[in-house]
């Protein structure tokens, strides 16, 4: 964990324009002061980001949520009072404040309040709000480690604080709140099925937003990933090594797996939805950091997290 010193450093390096490494309980952002024009094309550099492409601005408390939004409706009150701090997005027209470089040149803007120590000491050091996407380079795993960030980007950032594993391991739901009808655009810990509940009626889902959280091809690690389902993993695992091709393999078990060809590595063996969620991206990084050909994921029950950790391995799946 750092150290109190060395969040007070960030602080001051995002005062100053520079870049920081930073937990959230989803995944590490890359973050820059949200009203600094200059330090946000830095931070679209560093992350090989096309300008159009919106990032999430980071906020202390949903009390801010009337300083970097208007005309908000009651229903992202409701959602922001139910789930801040958290892992939740909410889409909102954006104030005046809210450089348009941070928001890809448009009218709104993505807010949240991250549910992690760190970060909120780090909210509170620097006193602004801090626009922050993954920090990873555009198009690849995001990561869930300080020492994922540091490897993705050396020396371009002034300082990575470390808040150990993130608890969630994927990305925040986001919410579009511009419209009647509220809209879950990226799929998160907080469920269709949670929202639901809470407003009393389904939200819509998709989109056609510039959220490049929903291309097709993103999160995709430089191996293959497919999706398999339980009861065929063990043929396809043999079909591959039979072919001469490398695999790494995340499955759900609660039993050691059977003899498996050397060819094969387990990438992780989780329990619960959450726990694959937890340790996905983690996996997916070290399917490339032993330069197998092929993951092979065994397909999540649909409930819970288990939705959007799905939903991450389909555009995985569908390559770069
Ligand atoms: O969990 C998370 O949300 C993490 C942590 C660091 O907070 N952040 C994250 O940021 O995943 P990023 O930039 O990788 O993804 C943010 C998504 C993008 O797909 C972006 O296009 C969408 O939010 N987004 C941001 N502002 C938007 C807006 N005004 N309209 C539509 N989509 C927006
Ligand atoms: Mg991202």
């Amino acid at each position: 964990m750092s150290s109190p010193s060395e969040v007070a450093r960030a602080g001051a390096a995002l005062r100053a324009g520079e870049l920081v490494g930073f937990p959230t309980e989803t995944v590490y952002g890359l973050g820059a002061d949200a009203e600094n024009a200059e330090a946000l094309h830095r931070l679209y550099a560093a992350k090989g980001r096309p300008s159009e492409h919106p990032v999430i601005v980071h906020l202390g408390s949903a009390a801010a949520l009337d300083d970097w939004g208007t005309e908000v409706s009651s229903t992202a009150r409701t959602l922001a009072a139910e789930w801040w701090p958290g892992p939740l997005t909410l889409i909102v027209r954006a104030a005046a404040r809210v450089s348009r470089v941070a928001t890809g040149g448009l009218e709104t803007v993505g807010l949240r309040v991250p549910a992690h120590p760190v970060a909120l000491q780090l909210l509170d050091a620097f006193g602004g709000g801090i626009a922050a996407p993954s920090a990873n380079r555009f198009g690849r795993v995001s990561p869930t480690t300080a020492a994922a960030v540091s490897r993705e980007f050396g020396s371009d950032l002034a300082v990575v604080l470390d808040g150990g594993p993130c608890a969630v391991g994927v990305e925040s739901t986001i919410v579009d709140c511009t419209q009647s009808v509220p809209r879950v655009l990226r799929h998160g810990a907080v469920t269709i099925e949670m929202i639901t509940e809470l407003l009393g009626a389904a939200p819509g889902v998709g989109g056609t937003t510039r959220a490049p959280g929903t291309l097709a091809s993103h999160y995709a690690p430089d191996a293959r990933v497919e999706v398999v389902e339980i009861d065929a993993l063990e043929a396809r695992v043999h079909a591959l090594a039979d072919a001469g091709v490398t695999c790494g393999v995340i499955e759900i078990r609660a039993t050691a797996p059977p003899e498996r060809p050397e060819t094969v590595v387990t990438l992780a063996t989780v329990s619960t939805v959450e726990h694959y969620a937890q340790v996905l991206y983690s996996a997916l990084r070290k399917a490339d950091d032993l330069g197998v050909d092929v993951v092979l994921a065994v397909s999540p029950p649909l409930d819970g997290i288990g939705a959007a950790v799905a939903d991450r391995l389909h555009r995985g799946a569908a390559g770069r």
